[in-house]
């Protein structure tokens, strides 16, 4: 039954580019939690018209804006980037200011535009300089490849949206001539089971979302994770940018328990731990 309501909400052109395994494992959590809607929807004749599935509907669209809509501040594009690229054919000042519009349109890595090139220069004096990364949850983060100061990269992005990857595939295909060779990934990440073997793994301002989508999931995903090392990052102030976030006893709690190290630093207002694992 949950089939015809995972493709019953996929109808919706705000939600249709979610993965399958997202919207179901949603809607079972929904059910589960409305036991009375699923028994009126079982029961109704046309479902997927009943005043229940609008409910559902309504519920999805809140947890979609909640996980995903939240931080994307606008539409983006990258057909001026492409254009000048292929007059160009370097990454010159104008090419960095393109990548910066675009940087911009993703509220994580909007907050981080002025500090791009001292983050790397953080990681990478810890982690070496990567030759290959996974980047998970990742944004538009890959865009910041030119403040990242590496030379060739095989570079695995991993974000939730079909619509995302497609985005994040075309730029990797316009950036091989400079060293990127990437590929993008749609997934929802509590239900990847195997991830690329790498040498840094960026797990950026992902955390807390995935420990609101299901609790304790941060340590199962390290376990799944094979790199030299891991960069989480979480942010410091609250999403309206006012309130200081609490202290993440949970996260240091869980890198005790698996006998993980980290070094951290603060940057503005994200703080990033680099495991070592
Ligand atoms: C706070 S943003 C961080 C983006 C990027 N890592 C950065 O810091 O620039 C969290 C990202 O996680 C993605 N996301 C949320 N739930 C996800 C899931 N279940 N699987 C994969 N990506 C997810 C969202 O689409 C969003 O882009």
């Amino acid at each position: 039954m949950i089939d015809v309501f995972v493709s019953g909400i996929k109808k919706k052109k705000t939600l249709r580019s979610l993965p399958d395994d997202f919207v179901k494992v949603f809607v079972s959590d929904f059910f589960e939690k409305n036991p009375k809607i699923e028994k009126v929807l079982a029961e109704h004749p046309k479902p997927l018209k009943s005043k229940e599935f609008d409910i559902l509907l309504k519920e999805a669209r809140r947890r979609l804006h909640e996980v995903y809509g939240v931080f994307v501040l606008g539409r983006k594009d990258l057909k001026k980037l492409k254009e000048h690229l292929k007059v160009v054919k370097e990454l010159d000042e104008e090419a960095l200011q393109l990548h910066l519009e675009i940087l911009k349109l993703h509220k994580s890595s909007a907050e981080r535009l002025d500090f791009y090139p001292e983050v790397y220069e953080k990681i990478f004096s810890i982690t070496g300089r990567p030759k290959t990364v996974l980047d998970l949850a990742c944004g538009l983060n890959p865009l910041s490849f030119p403040w990242m100061g590496l030379e060739k990269v095989r570079y695995f992005a991993y974000e939730l949206t079909k619509e995302d990857c497609r985005f994040i595939k075309e730029y990797f295909g316009m950036m091989g001539p400079f060293g990127l060779d990437g590929e993008a990934f749609d997934a929802d990440l509590l239900r990847v089971r195997k991830f690329p073997e790498v040498d840094v793994c960026f797990l950026f301002k992902a955390l807390d979302t995935l420990e609101d989508l299901e609790r304790n999931y941060s340590e199962k995903l390290l376990k799944k994770i094979h790199a030299k090392f891991v960069v989480v990052s979480f942010p410091t102030m609250s999403i309206g940018g006012r309130n200081p976030i609490r202290q993440r006893g949970w996260f240091f709690r869980m890198m005790r328990k698996l006998g993980y190290s980290a070094d951290t630093f603060e940057l503005e207002n994200e703080i990033f731990c680099i495991i070592r694992k």
